[in-house]
């Protein structure tokens, strides 16, 4: 074997962590039950530079499930899943394995404890050994397929189905895949390191094997502007400006939080609403700057509103400019969303750009045209108490009048109930099956 050859794992450096891993760790704790020591965890963070807070760890366990008012990391990786296995039990030991992995993974462990036997194809791949936990959040969630799907009632689950996760409408203009959409399970790893949020869904799905198996995933990024800076999508616009503030506890508690009125193991918990919001940014780039302002109704660089002149100045629906018309326009995208136009509704956005690369256009009408398209937009991620209070009034009207919607195709759908956090020792959504 020709040693220098760059093409051969780095079997020696792995075999020398995982050797000091086992040892420590302890050879025979039952794999899937052993609480993470910190012994059997690999030097992390301390080798790396830490400008984007790698070394730091956001908690698992609590009330609420991380990853929903967490600030946003830089990197997502967002997996839905569909349940291939009949059995109740099999779904229980699923989440009962995925808990405990994501909790390890939190910590900045690897997803199981290293076997004893380091041949071994149950271990965790290695691929994150090294890592530092990089602020990792889980966030789990279940799609209407859990409870019933094909009229079927798989789980015996179907009673126990909240009324707030509805089927979600067709809206105008949706051009909805349905690979890239739905699905029974959701899972989103978000981290400060790429490599760790795609590691986390990897071993998850390892872990699924023989019940769930990955339906469609979306790999989304946030550029680095800072903690205080409101950051841009791909439109080059300042995104998450009107997001009521994650530190107000009762803004939380009245549009994000599921509280008494739905069921017990929802409290705490919120719904998910996840688009795949293709952009036509070749388009888009051929407008002019103040044409882009007029349909989101905000300065480019800025970020204020139309009607003011810093970021944070509030909107003001009724400003209007010397000839009348109003300063924010009727059909802008921050009209028609805003609370004040929709009745007091506000959802939390927590969304990340995509770009999945280049796809050939070969038109098939005059006047041919051929050529190549970014397949890149927002992966539009919102949190709502109830989304029949929350998203779905609001796009019903968006999806209508919004100017933006010459510049956007949505291609993916999915709703999802995210549950209460687990306390230590309980599993996520256990409270659903110990009720049904
Ligand atoms: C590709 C899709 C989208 C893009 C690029 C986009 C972009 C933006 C931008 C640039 C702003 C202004 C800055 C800010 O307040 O964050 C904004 C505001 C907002 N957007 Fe979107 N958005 C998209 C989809 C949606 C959807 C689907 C909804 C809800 C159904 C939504 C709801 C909101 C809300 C509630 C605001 C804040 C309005 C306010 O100031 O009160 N957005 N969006």
């Amino acid at each position: 074997m020709n040693k220098s050859n760059p093409t051969e794992p780095s079997r020696r450096g792995f075999l020398a962590a995982a050797t000091s891993l086992v040892a420590a760790a302890g050879v025979g704790v039952p794999a899937a039950m052993a609480a993470p020591q910190r012994k059997d965890r690999p030097a992390t963070g301390e080798m790396h530079s830490d400008h984007a807070g790698q070394s730091r760890r956001e908690p698992f366990w609590g009330h609420h499930q991380g990853g929903i008012i967490t600030p946003a990391q830089q990197h997502t990786y967002f997996a839905a899943f569909d349940i291939i296995s009949e059995k109740r039990e099999d779904l229980v030991i699923l989440l009962q394995r995925w808990t405990e992995a994501a909790a390890r993974m939190s910590e900045g462990y690897p997803a199981m404890p290293l076997p004893a036997d380091l041949d071994a194809t149950d271990a965790d791949t290695a691929d994150s050994l090294e890592l530092a936990p990089s602020r990792l959040t889980v966030t789990f969630g279940f799609g209407a397929g859990l409870f019933q799907k094909n009229g079927q009632d798989r789980f015996g689950l179907a009673a126990h189905r909240p009324e707030a996760l509805v089927d979600m409408p067709t809206f105008p203009g949706d051009q909805l895949v349905d690979t890239l959409s739905d699905g029974d399970l959701s899972v989103q790893a978000c981290a400060e390191d790429a490599q760790v949020a795609f590691h986390t869904v990897r071993q998850l799905a390892r872990l699924a094997e023989g019940i769930a198996r990955i339906r469609w995933v979306q790999i989304g990024f946030i550029g680095d502007f800072g903690a205080n800076r409101t950051p841009r999508n791909l439109m080059g616009f300042k995104d998450g400006t009107g997001n009521p503030p994650v530190t107000d506890r009762k803004e939380m508690e009245s549009f994000v939080w599921v509280g008494d009125e739905g069921p017990d193991w929802m409290r705490g918990g919120s719904y998910v609403v996840v688009r795949r919001s293709r952009m036509a940014l070749e388009h888009w780039d051929r407008m002019k700057v103040s044409f882009q302002e007029q349909t989101f109704g905000r300065r480019k660089y800025s970020g204020a509103p139309l009607s003011g002149k810093k970021e944070s100045d509030p909107l003001d629906l009724s400003a209007s400019d010397e000839a009348g018309n109003p300063q924010i326009p009727e059909n802008s995208h921050v009209r028609l969303a805003t609370a004040a136009s929709n009745g007091g509704i506000k959802i939390l956005r927590r969304s990340y750009s995509y770009n999945d690369g280049i796809n050939v256009v070969a038109e098939r009408w005059p006047p041919w045209h051929q050529g190549l398209e970014y397949d890149a937009g927002l992966i539009f991620v919102c949190y709502q108490k109830d989304p029949r209070t929350g998203f779905i009034p609001l796009f019903e009207n968006m999806s209508r009048f919004d100017m933006m919607n010459q510049f956007v195709t949505n291609l993916g759908s999915g709703l999802f109930a995210c549950p209460g956090g687990a306390a230590k020792g309980e599993y996520i959504g256990q409270r659903l099956f110990e009720k049904a």
